[in-house]
């Protein structure tokens, strides 16, 4: 794989300040962030006066444990646009996630905002390896995900030549990367195994490819996952991380050169731990809920919103800025099976250190007589289709998870091809359990 190290003259000041000059960076701004919210948000102001602080409470970053949180629902109750703290009409971009259940959570961007956000794509793509005059393959979705036009705005941004793709159409991504030789790919990384598995349909090499480098994001993805795919096509693949009530892509950024977990783009959002259950904010290094006030939003600031995602905060590395652990998993995909928390990403590691097996996979959660019980779907890998290839796999990955992850699984080894594919966000988990 080619170095790709950005040089220390292409980044922005800020990604390597002090930790002192980035601090009263924060100050300063979480305080206007603050202040503009209850100013203009009423469910702020209302949250706010009950808790009995005002943004004139905040004299240092760690007052902002006074503060009170907002939870995804807030966004739901406040639909469509009663968390925006500008007049609709100087919102210039809404986004909009569809929510498994009930409405969906609506998101609005000023012209600054969309800047900003075009901005720290850039930087995030600058910190993959990327630079002004490359040209980007973008497979995320386009529309009111914010992953296909977040990512777009960002390519052009950098200078490089974006190429619209959207996801789907899978053989004619690959034909579009063999004809325009891309740099680079962006793309859930289920998704890119959708894309391999088109190479080898067609026979073509994906080691051959111009691809040096995939950003991958959206969805909870494993280190050994990152293996594989760098493996099949000789390139780097980077982690980007991000949520549309902050922002979109764009948030945390794995530099190419470390690959030790997204660095956040602290100028923009303030990161916090805390535990899920008390609230209580805990020391970097710890494990538990990661929490995000935005610094410059003006649409729609976000004062201590609850992501679900469980992680925990590192030092700087590559940049000055704290990097938080690549996620895998949000307290809403736990599985408690038996007692045991299960994260479908460590029955994916598991899956990837079996032989034998594709990296394709679902896991059903089913009612055995009154027990939950876990199912496994699995592949074989094409060269290893035959029976007795099958069993061995299946024995060997039930014998994994249960000495390593510590469950009884069943697994079902199908044929290539036999388990869902995803075009965007993979579903890894089907929950049967109601359905008798
Ligand atoms: O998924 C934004 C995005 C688009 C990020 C493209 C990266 C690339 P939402 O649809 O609002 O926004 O989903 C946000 O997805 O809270 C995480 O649970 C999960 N997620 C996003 N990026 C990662 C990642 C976009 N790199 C939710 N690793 C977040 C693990 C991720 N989970």
């Amino acid at each position: 794989m080619e170095d790709l190290s950005p040089r220390k003259e292409d980044l922005e000041p800020i990604e390597i300040a002090s930790i002192d000059e980035i601090r009263a960076l924060q100050l300063d701004r979480l305080k206007w962030s603050l202040q503009h919210a209850y100013d203009n948000v009423a469910m702020y102001r209302k949250r706010f006066d009950e808790a009995g602080v005002h943004p004139d409470d905040l004299r240092q970053l760690s007052d902002l444990s006074k503060f009170p949180f907002t939870y995804k629902n807030d966004l739901r109750d406040n639909y469509p646009f009663g968390l925006f703290a500008v007049p609709r009409s100087e919102i210039i971009r809404l986004h909009a996630s569809s929510g498994t259940t009930g409405k969906p959570t609506v998101v609005g961007y000023t012209k600054t905002d969309i800047d900003n956000w075009a901005d720290l794509v850039a930087r995030s793509l600058r910190a993959a390896g990327l630079r002004k005059g490359d040209m980007v393959h973008n497979a995320y979705g386009y529309g009111l995900f914010t992953g296909g036009l977040g990512a777009h705005y960002g390519i052009e941004r950098l200078g490089a030549t974006v190429v619209p793709m959207s996801g789907g159409q899978t053989e004619k991504q690959v034909g579009l990367i063999t004809d325009f030789k891309p740099d680079g790919i962006m793309v859930t990384p289920s998704y890119m195994l959708n894309i391999l598995e088109q190479y080898h349909k067609v026979g073509l090499d994906p080691r051959e490819t111009s691809l040096k480098v995939g950003v991958f994001g959206a969805e909870p993805w494993t280190d050994a996952m990152r293996k594989e795919v760098e493996q099949a096509f000789d390139m780097h693949a980077v982690d980007i991380y991000g949520l549309s009530e902050i922002m979109g892509p764009g948030v945390a950024n794995e530099c190419v050169e470390t690959k030790d977990g997204p660095v956040i783009w602290e100028d923009h959002f303030l990161p916090e731990i805390i535990d899920p259950q008390t609230g209580e904010v805990l020391p970097d290094g710890e494990m538990g809920e990661l929490v995000f006030t935005t610094l410059t939003k003006e649409g729609l600031p976000m004062v201590r919103y609850r992501t679900r995602d469980l992680t925990r905060l590192l030092p700087g590395t590559a940049r000055s800025m704290r990097r938080m652990e690549k996620i895998t998993g949000r307290s809403d995909d736990m599985i408690i099976l038996r007692g045991v928390n299960v994260f479908p990403s460590q029955i994916e590691e598991q899956v990837m250190a079996t032989g034998g097996l594709s990296a394709h996979y679902q896991i059903e959660l089913y009612k055995s007589g009154r027990m939950d019980a876990m199912r496994v779907y699995v592949e074989a890998a094409m060269d290893a289709t035959d029976e007795l290839s099958k069993t061995a796999a299946a024995r060997m990955l039930t014998k994994r998870i249960k000495d390593i992850v510590g469950v009884s699984t069943e697994i079902v080894v199908g044929d290539p091809g036999e388990v869902e594919r995803s075009q965007g966000k993979a579903k890894r988990v089907v929950d049967n359990r109601d359905k008798g």
